[in-house]
């Protein structure tokens, strides 16, 4: 079955208190059972306190990044049992930041994602095509690509437990949203290059959208029949917003 969801990426923001505050919000704001997928990807130092105040909850937690490696002489990262060790469901692998500011390619990213999958967590693999690439009119071709690099590493059963979502470069913190069918022409494409290897996990396959999500397109968006919920980076950090956009997913 395609879960729908909703996760909340808040970058490098936030503070014991601010967190404190948006947690308490959000499950006020989320009670009751539900079908859909609430998630909050926080930054690492924060897990452990996330963890604490979600547990008893129906809001999951997860990380933003992760190391490729094991474990090692490798300075400043964060391995996939440390996130394993704070019950992070998800992980986003491949966000358009680490690629462009942190120089993570393709190869890396499918590392990224392999690694998270072996801890049993479930990656939330992040593509898209910058501006650029667009106007140059190979969007397909750079989804392709991205989405191939995974393939090749992972293959195409991996593909039951991730996520991909869909974030046009030139969509995110820009407040510029690709329109409905904008997402939807590209995200009905991802689901068909998954169903030329296999039909049934393309059609369980969640795809979200992110870049400039709001509480004020959610609902159209959501709409849209390969738009499985969002990635949501600047709202997520505003408890009404994240509340309403989730909400947007029962529409
Ligand atoms: P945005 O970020 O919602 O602020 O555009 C989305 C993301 O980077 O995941």
């Amino acid at each position: 079955m395609r879960i729908r969801m909703v996760a909340g990426n808040w970058k490098m923001h936030g503070s014991l208190a601010e967190n404190k505050r948006l947690l308490d919000a959000i499950a006020a704001g989320l009670t009751g059972a539900h079908e859909e997928h609430f998630v909050v990807c926080v930054p690492y130092p924060y897990l452990f306190s996330v963890q604490d105040a979600l547990k008893s909850g129906n809001v999951a937690w997860g990380a933003q990044n992760l190391s490729q490696y094991e474990k090692g002489a490798y300075t400043g990262e964060v391995s996939a049992s440390m996130l394993n060790d704070f019950a992070c469901r998800y992980v986003i692998v491949g966000h358009s930041e680490r690629r462009t500011l942190f120089n993570e390619n393709n190869a890396v990213v499918a590392e990224k994602y392999v690694a998270a999958q072996r801890a049993g967590i479930t990656p939330i693999l992040c593509i898209g095509e910058t501006l650029q690439q667009r106007e140059d009119g190979i969007t397909e071709k750079v989804i392709t690509e991205q989405i191939a690099a995974v393939m090749q590493l992972a293959g195409i059963e991996s593909f039951k437990n991730a996520i991909i979502a869909y974030e046009p470069v030139w969509a995110i913190g820009t407040g510029k949203t690709a329109t409905p069918q904008q997402a939807q022409d590209i995200q009905a494409f991802i689901r068909a290059g998954i169903a030329q290897q296999n039909s049934s996990i393309a059609d369980d396959l969640t795809i979200l959208y992110g870049g400039s999500v709001k509480a004020n397109n959610a609902v159209e968006l959501f709409a849209m029949q390969d738009i499985d919920g969002g990635l949501i980076g600047g709202a997520s950090l505003v408890a009404e917003e994240f509340i309403a956009i989730c909400r947007a997913l029962r529409h």
